[in-house]
């Protein structure tokens, strides 16, 4: 095949960011925002990698990494499309394809740097299309990760649960510890709100600072992590029976500890007041945190659209989430 396309999608992280790096499980969710990829082979450049993004960002690599040529964006560019360039790579030493060149176009409508996964998302979407090119018939698993491995180039520690579920789709519980994941069924829809504080988050630098608060604090991070692990197990059960009020409950929980890690930010705690206020049922960052984005439950579909524009209003940039069940579309 000449030309591929695949596309995932973007996540939330309902419980468990960042403890999930040591081990512990988290829960999070597939959202209806996607990332999609067009993947193509280029026969007159045989060592070329181009990645082109929409959000305005391109470059040209070489295929032995010695050359990179900016086509568009500043100097974060590199950050951004050297993981993608990664992950082009990764696919090509895998089918062991050493002459052909690529060129991997990305389209996105995931808000960037606020923890909603879209680095993993356009991962797990450049693995897909640009295998698709050699292997009719890859699985899932394998594109995944291909996709963490990619992911790794950005952020050393990255736990693997952003890829898992932008590839799997739905909500699950991911386990830190054995990398793997199972699927929650839930006996109601989550009528979920995404706002945004407006600043961007380096995911790394982040894990970097709750790192060295776990170093300095070794026991009073060992409670926080055991208080995690207990509010998962605790959703878990919530979530599979419907009870949208102690699942609110326990996002409120899971946001103190993400405060005493030191990752919120008064912006966050704005947002969370003015969701509050508008009848939300539970409200916590979402991801890294410092800054980024706060994922908040409302009783009913109406509830969401009305703190959604509430929180407009105050200047936040809102949408309500539907849950994807798809994941990787190939
Ligand atoms: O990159 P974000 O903001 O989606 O956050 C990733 C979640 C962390 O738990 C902080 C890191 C990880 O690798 O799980």
């Amino acid at each position: 095949m000449s030309q591929a396309k695949a596309s995932a999608p973007a996540k939330i992280i309902l419980f468990g960011e960042h403890f999930v790096v040591y081990g512990n499980p988290a829960i999070l969710a597939a959202i209806d925002k996607r990332i999609s990829v067009h993947a193509r082979t280029l026969f007159h450049n045989d060592d070329k990698i181009v990645i082109r993004s929409d959000i305005g960002v391109a470059g040209e690599y070489k295929q032995n990494g010695d050359f990179f040529n900016l086509l568009e964006g500043g100097v974060e560019a590199k950050a951004v499309l050297d993981p993608l360039c990664g992950a082009v790579m990764q696919v090509l030493s895998t089918r062991n394809e050493k002459k052909v060149g690529i060129e991997v176009s990305i389209l996105s409508n995931v808000p960037l740097g606020i923890g909603l996964g879209s680095s993993a998302a356009s991962c797990v979407a450049t693995v897909a299309a640009v295998d698709l090119l050699f292997e009719k018939n890859t699985s899932r698993q394998h594109v995944c990760e291909i996709a963490i491995e990619s992911e790794r180039q950005i952020h050393k520690r990255t736990s693997g649960a952003d890829c898992y579920v932008s590839t799997f789709g739905g909500l699950i519980q991911y386990q830190g510890k054995s990398k793997s994941f199972e699927k929650i069924e839930t006996k109601r829809s989550l009528p979920l709100v995404v706002a945004s504080t407006g600043i961007k988050h380096k995911t790394s630098d982040l894990v970097i600072a709750v790192n060295r608060f776990k170093e300095e604090n070794k026991t009073v991070f060992d409670s926080l992590a055991e208080q995690a692990r207990d509010i998962c197990s605790q959703a878990w059960a919530a979530i599979e029976s419907g009870n949208g009020d102690r699942i609110g409950e326990l996002m409120n929980e899971n946001q103190i500890l993400l405060q005493q890690i030191g990752i919120s930010h008064e912006r966050v705690h704005d947002i969370i007041n003015i969701c509050n206020k508008a009848g939300a049922i539970g409200a916590k960052i979402t991801g890294a945190g410092g800054g980024g984005a706060i994922v908040a439950l409302a009783s009913s579909k109406l509830e969401s659209i009305k703190i959604a524009s509430q929180l407009k209003e105050a200047g936040y940039p809102s949408f309500e989430v539907e849950i994807d069940y798809k994941g990787l579309s190939a």
